[in-house]
């Protein structure tokens, strides 16, 4: 599985954007996210039993022996996202190279799965993008104990350019959609960090879990059964995961009949539906997207990702300049053997 001590390899993971489906792949449900053409790239030479890298973005250099043990307390941080890598590879031969990175960091782009993806394949991984993508979830759970699903780092394993890609979490199918030629996609910062991500996260996962115990899937729950809920939160959690997923399935069929007004209502209802039942917003991120939406050209407008800070993601006319990155669905992330 791993290319031969000397080789040297270039291995690019895109970020990826979510434009609808948030808080609901860990529940078995659906969401449509797309690899964004920004990326993280990887340039070593394969060899040794350490992995050394330098990032050109972030400060400090990792040292890493292999086999890893502990990931959660390797130094500088964002070296635990390569060193749960590597345990989950059960990696034995390292490589010494550089990470460079387009994406903005921690802004929810998926920098940390993007790279996880990059070590993964600059390490020699060569399943699948299913296979991958697990490996690298496996990855981030030892690397920071936050329980995510597998969206992100699917996303980035298995992008299709010019394609959104409609998930199905209970099969883990992935179906590429074509975007229409007029959307255009921005996302743009809060200007707040995403905090307490991890624990509210965690929480939220639990709630659900709990919700899903009384009345089965929620993806599949009854609107009767989720009323019949007797804690008001786990009753909001759930209707969130209900109606998420049927606002997944809705937003695949406005993007195939190229019908931008629907889908943009539909990406600011989900908006709604995080801040009101899930609770994962901000007032900065609603005044955000009440912002964006009040705009002549701007279709809808929501968080994007775990929420608590961080990015919007807007669904716009063509010729309409928003203040942050416009995206581009691009293919997932490949490496290349002695490049
Ligand atoms: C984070 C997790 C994903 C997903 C989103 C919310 O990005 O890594 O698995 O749960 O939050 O949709």
């Amino acid at each position: 599985m791993a290319p031969r001590p000397g080789v040297r390899v270039r291995s690019i993971a895109p970020g990826r954007v979510n434009l609808i489906g948030d808080h609901t792949d860990y529940m078995g449900g659906r969401a449509m996210p797309m690899a964004v053409q920004m990326a993280t790239t990887i340039t070593a030479t394969i060899g040794g039993d350490r992995i050394e890298l330098i990032s050109a973005q972030v400060p400090g250099a990792l040292g890493l022996d292999l086999p890893v043990t502990a990931a959660a307390e390797v130094e500088p941080p964002w070296g635990r996202y390569v060193a749960g890598v590597a345990a989950e590879l059960a990696a034995e031969v390292g490589m010494v190279g550089t990470i460079e990175s387009d994406l903005p960091l921690g802004s929810g782009l998926s920098s940390s799965a993007s790279l996880e993806v990059a070590v993964a394949l600059a390490l020699g991984d060569d399943g699948s993008p299913h296979e991958v993508a697990r490996r690298c979830q496996l990855a981030e759970h030892r690397a920071t104990g936050m329980p995510c699903g597998i969206m992100d780092q699917l996303a980035i394993a298995a992008g299709v350019q010019g394609h959104a890609l409609l998930m199905d979490f209970e099969t883990l199918d992935v179906e590429p959609v074509a975007l229409p030629d007029r959307a255009r996609f921005w996302v743009v910062h809060s200007g707040q960090e995403r905090r307490l991500v991890g624990s509210a996260y965690a929480q939220r996962r639990a709630e659900c879990e709990q919700a899903a115990a009384t009345i089965g899937p929620l993806p599949h729950a009854s609107p009767e059964a989720i009323e019949r809920l007797t804690d008001p939160t786990e009753r909001a959690r759930a209707r969130h995961v209900r109606t998420e997923c049927d606002r997944v399935t809705a937003f695949a069929d406005a993007l195939r009949s190229g019908d931008l007004v629907a889908a943009g209502a539909l990406m600011t209802a989900s908006h709604a539906s995080l801040r009101d039942d899930f609770e994962v917003s901000t007032t900065r991120l609603d005044e955000l997207v009440a912002q964006l939406c009040g705009r002549k050209g701007v279709h809808g407008a929501r968080l994007t990702g775990a929420g608590f800070g961080g990015c919007v993601v807007a669904l716009a006319e063509p010729g309409i300049e928003l203040a942050g990155w416009q995206v581009h669905a691009s293919d997932g992330a490949r490496v290349e053997i002695d490049p």
